[in-house]
């Protein structure tokens, strides 16, 4: 038995999802225990492409369960949307291999709008949420003034619940400057989508707990990344959850000490969407991959900002997560690079002592210029390649010069979204 987290060690979607989807043939379950239907997780099995919001990367694998945890927050007309479609496309989804906390939070229409308008307000200062209504949801979360999936499943205490939680947010709303909503059409989609997700809904940690129990082998599915984690990462510009690994614990209810491994997953090289600072961000590279038709936010289809690899990054985030294997994905995005850089320090405003650490307020991170060394790149395709020995020199260099920056062991290389474009080390 072992159970292992896997996290995003950058600003999010470093190929978490594709790397899930591996992981999850030697595994038993598949956990999310944050975020929302924020996460985008793309999943390329042959010619079929499927992009995930809020069920877990195990889905597409016969015989596995997977399980949404307490910490998630859950738009329930999205999930039901979401079960409809992989249904539609001949994925089996039923209450066998997906389980639903019954003390995740709702997302609710009021969350979304509140997100938006507060978005709108803040001009340039924006924080480029993907106005899911995640913040707001996770704020109600905290202030205890949240619904969650238990009350969902009840209509009496639902209908009663909803009535204040509708007046008191379309009072927000009023403040903001938004459109109230109608109380009794989010009743009515909110009852609807109940129905549904009913049979789905139990006890999630009890649950995993037997499963342990029972020498089930269980792999916690980050979303979002390291550095838009709300206490570790660019706060503000961050998403509303714990992304670092304790955020897997406090979301599913397995203890700290019942975890065997941690894994870090990088791309090559650096995105981010949304705004926030990004010490390393290189419009060339952007231009490259955008070129290339790469590196579109899978839930919103925004273009992600991209740069050089940031080590000073990337090593914070396995100090914070306590990643013990590093997985490197997009390896092949650098293939016809002639001259690749690695930022391993920084410099406030160029000048002064060298950082080896990224500093925590967004403001400084911004005035941070980054300092490179340079390795030759390899100049091949390596998109084909199956086999660690197989690939360029210079290639393998890079990704160990990655890993040894990072402080972690590297374990996997990726050179493309399909599952068979994995190298094990
Ligand atoms: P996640 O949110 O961390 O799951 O990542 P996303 O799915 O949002 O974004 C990662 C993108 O990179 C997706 O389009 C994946 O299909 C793609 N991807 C993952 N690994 C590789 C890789 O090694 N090479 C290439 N070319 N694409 C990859
Ligand atoms: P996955 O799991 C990349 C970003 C948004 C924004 C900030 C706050 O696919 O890696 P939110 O809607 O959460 O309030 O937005 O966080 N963000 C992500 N960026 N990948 C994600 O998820 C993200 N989820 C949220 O762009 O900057
Ligand atoms: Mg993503």
């Amino acid at each position: 038995m072992s159970n292992t987290i896997l996290v995003g060690s950058q600003w999010g979607d470093e190929g978490k999802g594709k790397i899930i989807d591996v992981l999850t043939g030697g595994v038993d379950i598949v956990v999310r225990s944050q975020g929302g239907n924020n996460a985008g997780h793309t999943i390329v099995d042959g010619d079929k492409k499927y992009v995930l919001h809020l069920i877990p990367s195990g889905i597409l694998r016969k015989g596995k369960v997977c399980v949404i945890g307490n910490g998630v927050v859950i738009d329930p007309v999205a999930l039901v949307g979401e079960i409809k479609g992989l249904r539609a496309r001949g994925i089996k989804v039923d209450a066998k291999n997906l389980l639903i906390s019954d003390c995740a939070h709702l997302v609710m229409p009021y969350h979304r709008s509140i997100d938006e308008r507060r978005e709108e307000l803040k001009g340039k200062n924006k924080i480029g949420t993907t106005k899911r209504g995640i913040g707001p949801a996770y704020g109600d979360k905290v202030a205890r003034t949240g619904l969650r999936m238990a009350d969902l499943i009840r209509p009496e205490v639902f209908k009663q619940k909803l009535a204040l939680r509708i007046r008191e947010n379309n009072a927000v709303l009023k403040a903001l400057g938004g459109k109230p909503v109608s109380g009794a059409k989010v009743l009515a989609d909110y009852v609807a989508a109940a129905k549904l997700l009913k049979p789905f809904v139990i006890n999630t940690a009890t649950y995993l707990h037997k499963a342990m129990a029972a020498k089930k082998e269980i792999l916690f599915e980050g979303a979002q990344g390291t550095f838009l984690d709300i206490d570790h990462g660019t706060y503000p510009f961050v998403t509303s959850s714990n992304t670092t690994s304790g955020g897997a614990c406090t979301g599913s209810g397995i203890a700290p000490n019942r975890i065997d491994r941690v894994i870090g997953v990088v791309k090559a090289y650096t995105t981010r969407v949304g705004e926030g600072p990004l010490p390393t961000e290189e419009d060339v590279i952007g231009d490259m991959l955008h070129g290339m038709g790469r590196e579109f936010g899978a839930t919103t289809g925004r273009a992600r900002r991209c740069g050089w690899f940031d080590a000073v990054a990337t090593r914070y985030a396995t100090m914070v997560n306590g990643v013990d294997d590093l997985a490197i994905t997009n390896l092949d995005g650098l293939d016809g690079v002639k001259k690749i850089l690695i930022c391993t320090g920084y410099r406030i405003d160029g000048k002064g002592p060298v950082l080896d650490t990224p500093p925590t307020d967004a403001g400084e991170l911004a005035r941070c210029r980054p300092i490179y060394t340079s390795m030759p790149g390899w100049m091949t395709p390596t998109d084909t390649i199956r086999k660690y020995k197989d690939l360029p020199l210079k290639a393998r260099q890079y990704a160990e010069k990655l890993a040894k920056l990072s402080g972690a062991r590297l374990s996997i290389v990726s050179t493309g979204p399909g599952r068979e474009q994995t190298i094990h080390l």
